[in-house]
């Protein structure tokens, strides 16, 4: 693996080949949830062996599941039943995954339990207060915080509560620890979503077991959860995540003579924004060989570098590519024309304010664009690149502006490639393998 802080990528000849990109950050972490919350032993094969997930299983560790790693991405999950949890012996230290902490404050906030989460910097710098609310109607306490940030010490409820909670923002994070206060919660839980989010928890949910009631809600869905379910173990495979898969997948687009299959990605609704955005660009994105596998589709991706064009990109399609608009900002500076992005406030509070780190990155690359509060104009074209930009603590600003380089006129580096390990800890040899040039900064 390269540990090189600055990394540089340049204009590369055809991309070819296949690859599988890492398992789906999203499905790993619920699996050593859920898993810890069964009675008995759950299998995992394919789990992302990244630094959020590790976070996320040492912290189903402390908190009295049994995680064992078998074989490379092969682990078992002993749990302790619904209700079951231990309190932990010192701080859950998140890194800088806000999935693991979000969905864990949820677990842990209908537990008779005192738990500190801790985090990194940019971790730490991240809205709580979305999750702490409603975990305070379920019972939960919030003894410490500064500013509903992180750290946190919070204090599970005794006797929770089920509520019915209509979700303020389109968050699955939210939407998921509440369902998880849930789980050791009598009664049943309620929330309600305006805008569909990914909805891996409630599958999940229900593979393992529990009584998941999902309406259609106005536009939105209604999910209810009945408490306090016995959940029995199982084997899930976790497929490849169409977040990762995104970056080579931009990367075959916009580099002339490509020609790349991306394998097992999984192709759940509420992710695929991305892929339908690409093929209204005039992408050329085939899906072979679909098919089901633990209650997800997936399938294979067959790529070919193509001439894009801009387009409008409405808000109601944002939840579904939210992790993605950094790399479809690098498609849109490759494409002839305007691409309008809209209802991007969200991005202002992942792991860096991705709005504003995208038009500082594309700035410096010299690519056009508009910054808007939640909107975000960029206009395509050769791009000038021969600049270093600031990643933020953010895996994938950091892969983005990697891929604008193999396409741009002149090398772009990024000031530090670490955080790349906390969702592709491989992306760069995997690119290379492909023919990219991503390496020690350019000389
Ligand atoms: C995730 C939900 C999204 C996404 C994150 C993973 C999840 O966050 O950005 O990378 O696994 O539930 P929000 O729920 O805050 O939109």
């Amino acid at each position: 693996m390269v540990k090189t802080q600055h990394l540089s990528s340049r204009n590369s000849g055809p991309l070819r080949g296949q690859l599988r990109a890492p398992s789906d950050k999203s499905i790993s972490h619920r699996s050593l949830i859920l898993g810890t919350s069964c009675v008995g032993e759950t299998r995992i094969s394919n789990l992302l062996e990244a630094e959020d997930i590790m976070a996320t299983a040492r912290a189903m560790q402390a908190l009295g599941g049994q995680i064992d790693q078998t074989a490379k991405c092969e682990w078992t999950v002993r749990g302790v039943g619904t209700g079951g949890l231990s309190t932990p012996a010192s701080d859950l230290d998140f890194g800088n995954s806000g999935t693991g902490v979000r969905l864990c404050m949820g677990l842990v906030a209908s537990h008779n339990m005192t738990v500190r989460f801790t985090g990194d910097s940019s971790l730490s710098g991240r809205p709580m207060g979305r999750i702490l609310t409603p975990l305070a109607d379920i019972g939960a306490t919030v003894l410490d915080s500064d500013d509903g940030r992180l750290p946190v010490t919070l204090k599970g409820a005794r006797d929770p509560m089920p509520i019915s909670y209509t979700l303020p923002v389109a968050s699955a994070q939210v939407k998921s620890a509440v369902l998880l206060a849930g789980l050791n919660t009598p009664g049943i839980m309620t929330v309600i979503e305006p805008v569909p989010t990914r909805d891996h928890t409630e599958r999940m949910l229900e593979f393992f077991g529990a009584e998941v009631k999902i309406e259609p809600d106005n536009g939105g869905r209604r999910i209810q959860l009945t408490g306090q379910p016995e959940l029995n173990p199982g084997h899930i495979i976790v497929p490849a995540d169409p977040s990762s898969a995104a970056f080579p997948m931009v990367a075959a687009l916009i580099t002339p003579g490509s020609d790349v299959v991306l394998s097992d990605v999984m192709l759940n609704p509420t992710r695929t924004g991305l892929i339908m955005t690409l093929r209204e660009m005039g992408g050329d994105i085939t899906i072979v060989n679909e098919r089901e596998a633990g209650g997800e589709t997936i399938g294979d991706l067959k790529i070919k570098a193509s001439a894009l064009k801009g387009v409008d990109v409405p808000a109601n399609r944002a939840p579904s590519m939210i992790d993605e608009y950094p790399i479809l900002c690098v498609a849109a500076a490759c494409a002839a024309g305007q691409t309008r992005m809209a209802g991007l406030g969200e991005l202002r509070v992942k792991e860096s304010d991705r709005l504003a780190a995208m038009a500082a990155g594309l700035k410096a690359c010299g690519v056009g664009h508009l910054e808007g509060e939640d909107n975000l104009i960029v206009t395509g074209g050769p791009v000038p690149g021969g600049a270093t930009v600031k990643t933020h603590m953010d895996h994938r600003i950091a892969m983005a502006f990697l891929i604008l380089g193999l396409a741009s006129e002149n090398p772009v580096t990024i000031d530090d490639g670490s955080m790349i390990a906390t969702s592709f800890p491989a992306f760069v040899e995997q690119m290379n393998a492909l023919g990219a040039n991503i390496g020690q900064q350019a000389n």
